[in-house]
């Protein structure tokens, strides 16, 4: 029997959502299930994420612990480059199960090529300088620009400090079976390589080698991740709101996107969820938003943003609906001392667990804003453990397919994201983009670009 170590509750929605509206869209749960199961819906070719979880044998994650293990022996830092989909998953997992502060990391995982900033190259490679260094380039297409001159530089790096032949012996190229400039290189190379399958998009790929090999290097336990994952499948399934989280998640997303609440806020109380966060907006965002259609996802972290974005949360434009995901149990719960003097009149709150007063800051925070007319519900994550993050990761993926279904959109491509390539390569000279470059050159100079 699986246990879910997630829960999504919208009782609090009550008044907004009533419940013969949710059951009224148990026919677009199904619908929506039914076209994944038969891969019957736009974008099918993509749906190697759904049963992945089940799928993945012993002996893959083997490989990947083996060759973890292998780094782990030979670096104490892996620079992991990527962007997208090729990165968010890894840095959410990592940043979700590990201690706060890098420093206080056995091994060190720093992400390069999701920017273009050669300050960031250059500090990165003045940080790891006195350091042995591993690096594990990512990138689906092969092609992508960002990582593509992040790897050239480090990888230039790498073969100055240790020669050619070991240097592609410290690097690991995630990518394509296939095809790819990076697949070719890697082959020439000699690098070490995992796949990434034909039908994993880039957002929906953290249980693959993408994100699994970061995560093993890091000590984590990928078993875990899979099974919480596997666990997901479980309870992520069925035509019904009332059998299926996933599908309720979904449903409540569209009822409240009809109502004109067009803002999903993903807000959390605990510093360890913010790249979780990260990676959902992408999650949500890539998937939903085409077509002229799509709930835009936001994302805050309290109790910081509160001193920030608080009051807009509190009384700004009511288009907006909360999510607020909320941690079960914290690895320590220090308790806050008492002081005699008690001259900063903090007495009251002397021996109560600083658990007990960021839950009181959550409670707080919801009441005010379900009063400040926010409709909003709840997920309890119920710790930081690599089988509860498995299963959120899943829960997330298969809600917003069925969403992305529900709001009749392809979930799986991201057509949009080539606009700005395109004016991008136009602006560098590549071959072949000359007849735009023609047609942007006026338009920058007329806006004084
Ligand atoms: O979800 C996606 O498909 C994208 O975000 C990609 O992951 C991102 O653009 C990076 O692409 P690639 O892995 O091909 O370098």
């Amino acid at each position: 029997m699986v246990k879910a170590k997630i829960n999504y509750n919208s009782d609090l929605l009550n008044s907004i959502v009533s419940d013969s509206e949710l059951q009224q869209f148990n026919e677009a749960v199904a619908a929506a299930e039914t076209a994944l199961a038969k891969r019957s819906g736009p974008g099918n070719d993509f749906l190697g994420w759904l049963n992945l979880p089940k799928k993945t044998e012993k002996n893959t994650l083997a490989a990947i612990k083996a060759k973890a293990t292998e780094i782990r022996d030979n670096a104490d830092v892996l620079i992991c480059i990527g962007i997208g989909g090729s990165y968010l998953g890894a840095k959410a997992a990592i940043e979700f199960l590990s201690p706060s502060f890098e420093a206080l990391r056995e091994k060190q995982v720093f992400f390069a090529g999701h920017s273009i900033n050669s300050d960031y190259i250059a500090d990165l490679l003045d940080l790891v300088e006195e350091r042995s260094v591993a690096v594990n380039v990512i990138s689906k297409s092969g092609t992508t620009t960002e990582p593509g001159i992040a790897f050239r530089i480090i990888r230039q790096w790498m073969e100055k400090r240790y020669g050619r032949k070991e240097a592609a012996s410290r690097i690991i190229a995630t990518t394509d079976s296939r095809k790819g400039a990076l697949r070719q290189l890697a082959n020439d190379e000699g690098y070490a390589t995992f796949p990434i399958p034909d039908d994993v998009g880039g957002r929906f790929s953290v249980l693959t080698p993408v994100g699994l090999f970061p995560i093993a290097f890091t000590g984590f336990d990928i078993n875990d991740l899979i099974t919480g994952a596997a666990d997901a499948v479980s309870f992520c399934k069925g035509h019904t709101v009332g059998d299926n989280m996933a599908g309720r998640y979904a449903a409540i997303r569209n009822i409240l996107f009809r109502k004109g609440y067009t803002t999903e806020v993903l807000a959390n109380f605990q510093p360890h969820f913010h790249f979780v966060g990260e990676w959902w907006k992408q999650l949500a965002g890539e998937s939903e938003g085409k077509n002229n259609t799509g709930i835009f996802p936001a994302t805050l972290d309290y109790t910081t943003d509160l001193h920030s974005l608080g009051q807009w949360m509190q009384q700004g434009i009511r288009n907006v609906f909360e999510t607020f995901m909320v941690l079960g149990k914290t690895n320590e719960n220090r308790k806050i001392p008492s002081f005699d003097d008690n001259k900063d009149e903090l007495n009251y709150l002397a021996n109560k667990s600083f658990e007990k007063i960021n839950r009181a800051a959550f409670r707080g925070t919801l009441l005010a804003h379900i009063d400040g007319g926010v409709p909003s519900a709840v997920l309890t994550v119920d710790d930081r453990s690599a089988l509860t993050l498995g299963q959120l990761f899943y829960f997330f993926e298969k809600a917003i397919a069925l969403s992305g279904y529900m709001l009749r959109v392809n979930p799986f491509d991201q057509p949009g994201v080539e606009a700005y390539k395109k004016n991008m390569f136009a602006l560098l000279g590549k071959k072949g983009s000359e007849a735009l470059a023609a047609t942007l050159a006026p338009r920058i100079k007329e806006l004084g670009l």
